[in-house]
């Protein structure tokens, strides 16, 4: 894989679970990092002392991804910083388990703002301030073209968005040189989807591989995509999930 040392990322949802992976491989590569948390804030600012060094610089910024001004001005102010923008990474999202007459307009509303507005606001913002060859990553989910059990539409159709966001503006940034791709996880390992659920089993028996995957074995996708040997990925939704859509 081709170098990104010197890079710069601007990440969402980098707190916790497959976002702090991404924002950990990112500045161990030698990039420069930008990530939001929404509620985490301890935890994100144990995470910039412990990456920020000598030859990286990470920061943190509070911005609910469901709230537009805010991912707007935290992409500003990651601009500001760093004083250019590579690479953009939308990892920030929430998932809902509900059945038909158990879901609210509020959770549909929701989960709408953050899976998929705040990706669109992101893109539109990022791009505006992006140079030409960056990338873009949106993080999906497999749940956009298969769902396992009841209880999972809401977040489906909100990753299908996202899939379906990625091809369209992979058209509109083609001719700047930068690559809109998505990367479409199965199980993998954290506060959103332990590996000890009620689920876990019924997900692991679905799955060639028979076990979840690991935050980092995202994050390793992530900045393959990211580098320069990606150059002609684009528009792609690219399922990393152990087998589960095999
Ligand atoms: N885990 C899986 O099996 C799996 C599978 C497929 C796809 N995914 C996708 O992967 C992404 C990360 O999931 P995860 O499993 O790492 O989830 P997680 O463990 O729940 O972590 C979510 C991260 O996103 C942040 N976040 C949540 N809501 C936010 C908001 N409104 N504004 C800003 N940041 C927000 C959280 O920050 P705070 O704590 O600061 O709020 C946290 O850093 C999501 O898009 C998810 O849909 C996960």
């Amino acid at each position: 894989m081709e170098s990104i040392k010197n890079k710069v990322a601007f990440v969402t949802g980098g707190s916790r679970g497959i976002g702090q992976a991404i924002v950990r491989k990112l500045a161990t590569a030698g990039v420069n990092v930008a990530f939001t948390y929404n509620n985490s804030a301890d935890v994100a600012n144990k995470l910039v002392e412990e990456l920020s060094g000598p030859e990286t610089q990470v920061i943190a910024v509070k911005a609910d991804n469901g709230d537009a001004d805010s991912i707007v001005s935290a992409i500003n102010k990651a601009h500001q910083t760093f004083g250019k923008l590579d690479i953009l990474v939308n990892n920030a999202g929430i998932g809902t388990m509900a059945t038909l007459p158990d879901i609210t307009l509020a959770d549909f509303d929701r989960i709408i703002a953050v899976n998929v507005k705040g990706v669109f606001v992101a893109i539109q913002a990022g791009a505006a301030v992006m140079n030409d060859g960056g990338r873009i990553i949106n993080i999906g989910s497999t749940v956009a073209d298969r769902n396992a059990f009841p209880g999972t539409a809401l977040y489906g159709m909100s990753k299908a968005a996202v899939a379906a966001l990625t091809r369209g503006i992979s058209r509109d940034l083609g001719p700047r040189g930068i690559t809109v791709n998505t990367v479409q996880p199965g199980p993998i390992d954290t506060d959103m989807n332990p590996a000890d659920s009620q689920f876990a089993d019924l997900l692991r028996s679905a799955m060639a591989l028979g076990h979840y995957g690991s935050t980092n074995d995202i994050a390793e996708l992530v900045a393959f995509l990211a580098s320069p040997s990606a150059k002609f990925i684009t528009g792609a939704s690219i399922d990393i999930d152990g087998g589960l859509s095999s």
